[in-house]
């Protein structure tokens, strides 16, 4: 038997629990548990929290393509033009995320930084609002991402 689809869908789901788990993390538990700290504190640990876990969801993402479409080029369920809608949708909002994420560790991210770096508490402050917004809706398409992956094959088959 061969069992390189459930090896690689299983790769698949981890690179998504990683990505989709670190934003809830993030957003839901770390973000309100900070919010008393002083500016520059809570400022400077997103500045050590951050570039690890970008570091996570970059591995995820190439893990995410790699498998998604490894399976789909070698004909997985109908391949790459023979699958369900579920899949189909999958795509879209997979593409809409990882570009987000590109612009924002390209955009506000690098600004962040550098305000941090001239001591700029106030700009820095302002572009890691930017990367919450964008988290926030990275979370929400992950969320829903994550839930018609895994129902979307019980109603599809
Ligand atoms: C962008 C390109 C992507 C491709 C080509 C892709 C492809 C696939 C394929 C072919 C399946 C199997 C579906 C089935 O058996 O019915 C799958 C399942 C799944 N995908 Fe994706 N996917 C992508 C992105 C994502 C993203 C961004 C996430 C979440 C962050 C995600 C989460 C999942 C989950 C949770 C499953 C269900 C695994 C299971 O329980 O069977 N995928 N994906």
């Amino acid at each position: 038997m061969d069992y390189s689809f459930a090896a690689a869908i299983g790769l698949h789901t981890l690179a998504a629990v990683i990505w989709v788990g670190g934003m809830f993390f993030a957003h839901m538990v770390l973000r309100p548990s900070v919010t008393e700290m002083t500016a520059s504190l809570r400022l400077a640990l997103w500045r050590r929290v951050l570039p690890r876990f970008f570091a996570w969801v970059a591995a995820s993402i190439v893990v995410l393509l790699a498998t998604g479409y490894g399976v789909l080029l070698t004909g997985y369920r109908g391949g790459i033009s023979g699958g369900n809608l579920h899949i189909d949708v999958m795509q879209i909002t997979g593409a809409v995320m990882i570009l987000l994420f590109i612009v924002m560790v390209l955009g506000p991210f690098l600004a962040f930084k550098r305000a941090l770096a001239t001591n700029d508490l106030v700009a820095a402050a302002r572009w890691q609002g930017r990367i919450r917004a964008i988290v926030v809706v990275n979370l929400v398409l992950g969320l829903f991402t994550t839930f018609i992956g895994a129902a979307g094959t019980f109603v599809g088959y």
